[in-house]
This record gives C-alpha cells, sequence and structure tokens, in this order.
C-alpha cells in the first residue's frame, strides 16, 4: 500500500522518521510530504534515504507541476497520515485552505486521512483548534491521540506526539480489514540451534532463519500478535511483539515451553537440532589424537511435546510443524502430522537446490486435516503467505465448529 506521511512543523517531526522506518517495516511504501516549516525540524535528505522516493517539499518546485504532481499522487496513495499535524495544518484542512503540497493533497484525494495531533497543552486545548478537530472528525477523519506528559515547551499535559508504534498500528489497521489472524497470540520459531560442545564448537544446521522470519513478519502484517523465538541468525529482526534469542535445543524447549499456555497459534519453523553432545568442556579441547569421538543424546521435542500436552488438556494452540524430506515427502509428512498431533505440516523436499535450507525461495507441501496441497516453487515471503492462509482457514473453520457446540 502507498501511503502519503505528511510531515508539518512540530517539535516531534524527528519521530516521523520512525513511523516511516515502521511502515515500511509492515510492507508499505511511503512517500513524504513536508512543509517548510518541517524542514527546519528536520532535514529532506533523512526521508529520503529511509523512503528511497523523493521527498516532495515544495508545490512549486521546477517539475513539480509537470504532471500535476498533487493530483497524481492524490489519486495513487492509499492513506494520508500527517504526523506531527500543527494547529496550522489542522486548521488549514478543517477550512479547505490549500496554500501548499500537503493541504492541496489533502483537498485532492479521496484517501483517508489520519493525524497524529501534536502542539502545545493549552493549544490544544484552544476553542479553535477543538473546533477544527471535531469539524475533522465529523468528516470521517481519524485521529492518534497525543500523549500526555512532558513537553519541549516545558508543559506538563497532553500534546505530545503519540509514539511512532503506536501511529504505525493505527495507520495499519486502516489499511487492512480485519482477517482471522488479526489479535491472536502466535509463536513462531526460527532458525537453526546450535549445539555447543566447548566454549568455540557446535554442532549446527544450514538453516537460515528466513522461512519462520517471513512467516512471522506476514503474521504481523496481518495484525496478530507475534512472539518471535530465534535461534542464532544474521537476519534483522522483524517488528513484532517480541523477539527471544536462543542459542541451543534446551534452550528453545523452555522459551517455547513457557510461552505456549498464553499462545493461540504455535509455527515451528526452526531447524531444531535431534542431538546435542553429552558434554560440553569448559575449556577448548586441543587436537593430538587422530580422531575425535563426540557422544550425543536427543533433544527434547517441542512440537511433539506441545502436541501431547494439548492431547492430555484437551485444547491448546493450534500447531504447525515444519518436516525436512527427501523422499515420500507427503506420506512422511502425514505421518509426522500424526505421530507429533500437529494441524498442519509444512514438508520441505530438501533434496531439490532451490527450495528449503538456506536459499531465497522455497517449494512445499502442506498436509493438514483435509490432505496434502503443494505449493509451488516462489520466494519465502509468498510461501509464508500461503502458509497463513491456511492457518486463517483452520482458525475459521474451528470457530464455527465451537460455535455449533455452544
Ligand atoms: N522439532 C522440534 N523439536 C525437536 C526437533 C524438531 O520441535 N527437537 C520440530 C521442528 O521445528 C519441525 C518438526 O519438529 O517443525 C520437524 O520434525 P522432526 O521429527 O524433527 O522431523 P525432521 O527434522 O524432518 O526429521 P526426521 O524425519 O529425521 O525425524
Amino acid at each position: 500500500m502507498l501511503i502519503a506521511l505528511g510531515v508539518t512543523g512540530g517539535i516531534g517531526a524527528y519521530k516521523a522518521v520512525e513511523v516511516a522506518r515502521g511502515l515500511q517495516k509492515r510492507g508499505h511504501d511511503v512517500v513524504a510530504v513536508m512543509t517548510p516549516a518541517a524542514t527546519r525540524f528536520v532535514g529532506p535528505v533523512t526521508f529520503e534515504a529511509i523512503t528511497r522516493r523523493r521527498v516532495i517539499t515544495d508545490q512549486f518546485e521546477a517539475g513539480a507541476n509537470a504532471d500535476i504532481e498533487h493530483i497524481a499522487l492524490a489519486s495513487t496513495i492509499d492513506l494520508l497520515l500527517i504526523a506531527p499535524a500543527t494547529a496550522n495544518i489542522i486548521g488549514k484542512l478543517a477550512n479547505g485552505l490549500a496554500d501548499d503540497f500537503l493541504s492541496t493533497l489533502y483537498t485532492a484525494t479521496r484517501a483517508p486521512l489520519l493525524l497524529a495531533p501534536s502542539m502545545n497543552t493549552q493549544m490544544f486545548a484552544h476553542e479553535a483548534v477543538r473546533r477544527n478537530l471535531d469539524t475533522l472528525a465529523a468528516r470521517g477523519v481519524r485521529f492518534v491521540e497525543p500523549g500526555e506528559g512532558y513537553l519541549a515547551c516545558g508543559w506538563i499535559g497532553k500534546g505530545r506526539l503519540a509514539e511512532p508504534d503506536e501511529i504505525v498500528a493505527a495507520a495499519d489497521a486502516i489499511l487492512r480489514p480485519a482477517g482471522p489472524l488479526r489479535g491472536r497470540r502466535i509463536l513462531i520459531t526460527a532458525g537453526p540451534t546450535l549445539e555447543d560442545f566447548d566454549p568455540v564448537r557446535f554442532i549446527g544446521n544450514r538453516s537460515s532463519g528466513r522461512m519462520g522470519y517471513a512467516i512471522a513478519a506476514e503474521a504481523a502484517r496481518r495484525g496478530a500478535d507475534v512472539t518471535l523465538v530465534t535461534g542464532p541468525t544474521s537476519l534483522e529482526a522483524p517488528a513484532v511483539r517480541e523477539v527471544v534469542k536462543v542459542r541451543g535445543a534446551v534452550e528453545m524447549h523452555q522459551a517455547v515451553m513457557s510461552r505456549a499456555g498464553d499462545m493461540q497459534i504455535v509455527v515451528m519453523a526452526a531447524a531444531v537440532a535431534d542431538y546435542t553432545p553429552v558434554e560440553r568442556a569448559d575449556r577448548k579441547v586441543p587436537k593430538g589424537r587422530d580422531t575425535l569421538t563426540l557422544t550425543l543424546k536427543r533433544t527434547p521435542d517441542i512440537l511433539g511435546d506441545l502436541g501431547r500436552q494439548r492431547l492430555a488438556r484437551g485444547g491448546g494452540p493450534l500447531l504447525v510443524g515444519f518436516a525436512a524430506e527427501t523422499e515420500d515427502v507427503v506420506a512422511h509428512a502425514a505421518a509426522k502430522r500424526e505421530a507429533k498431533h500437529a494441524d498442519l505440516i509444512v514438508a520441505n523436499d530438501v533434496s531439490r537446490a532451490d527450495a528449503g535450507f538456506d536459499v531465497e525461495t522455497n517449494a512445499v507441501t502442506i498436509v493438514g486435516p483435509d490432505g496434502a496441497e503443494p505449493i509451488p516453487l516462489q520466494s519465502k515471503a509468498r510461501i509464508a503467505a500461503e502458509i497463513l492462509n491456511r492457518v486463517e482457514r483452520l482458525l475459521v473453520t474451528r470457530s464455527a465448529e465451537a460455535g455449533h457446540h455452544v
């Protein structure tokens, strides 16, 4: 979705940089529109570097009117967000004044408007400002209320720009119709686990974490409340509620089991080590002999434990597991689904070079209660969306069934 981020001349203008980043993290495209006053608080280059688009700062700039830019932009944006919105822009919008690019864009667009006002407490309480806000509210404009707190002018009271996270969430909520994942608590594991056998050496695997991170990002985009439990990876964590970094399988087991009770969905995309060294030396193991023997023991099966727990309690989170197979993919995945009491198993055919571990793309077969469905080779982001579509379908079926029982 394309969002025009209007930035006006308030002390909170610097927070708009975080807002732009947050919107991008949720997969939106952002074009920044700054009033001349805003450019005195933050440089346009900052927004340009972040949005990777030209920043619009002046209506009468050479070239800006070649394709009547405010009209062109007005018809392509999905949302106009103004953060911070000063008393001045609020007054202009309420009264239809259009003397700069931003106010002109507002009158020209039919996209929804979201305002994050920010001003001194006394100004916010002024009757003229209140009336303008009421006028805009009656017109269907939405607001992210300013926070209370210490203001730059020394006053303590209402008027401080809302926090960037809150503004981003409000923008996202307007753009995304509520789907079954909205507000659901989902835990996703990702990456490898590394099993140490001395202070510098470990046994690991080639998982990059991309598949799990893509699912976490997509779930957040759909409004889910996401906890990401991740083994060591080189990826930047998506903007989610909680990121728990772990190293070994035992630590991951503990991190997942202690949180699973609060979850409505658990997706085990991590490549958890099945074995870990029996002993971990305190000092680096010196070389000497021609051979070295390590004795390994089984790690706890996290997905298996979740499945057993759910069976014993007669309820629990919806469970999604992954399976790495090289042959008889569907039969093996179906057997794993039964054995682990999971709802869905996403089977990777790891014998292909272009799918599975440590590559950008994947091709999977999703095995669920209604059989197996092949998902052809595509980006891990698209595969994540396909997996979550199946999860949403199951959530809907389950709540319909629960409804019948009542
Ligand atoms: N898993 C887990 N805890 C483990 C090992 C695996 O939760 N100790 C999870 C993985 O995250 C994955 C699924 O279980 O979701 C994989 O099941 P697993 O039985 O380990 O199958 P494979 O790794 O595919 O291998 P194998 O066929 O050798 O059992």
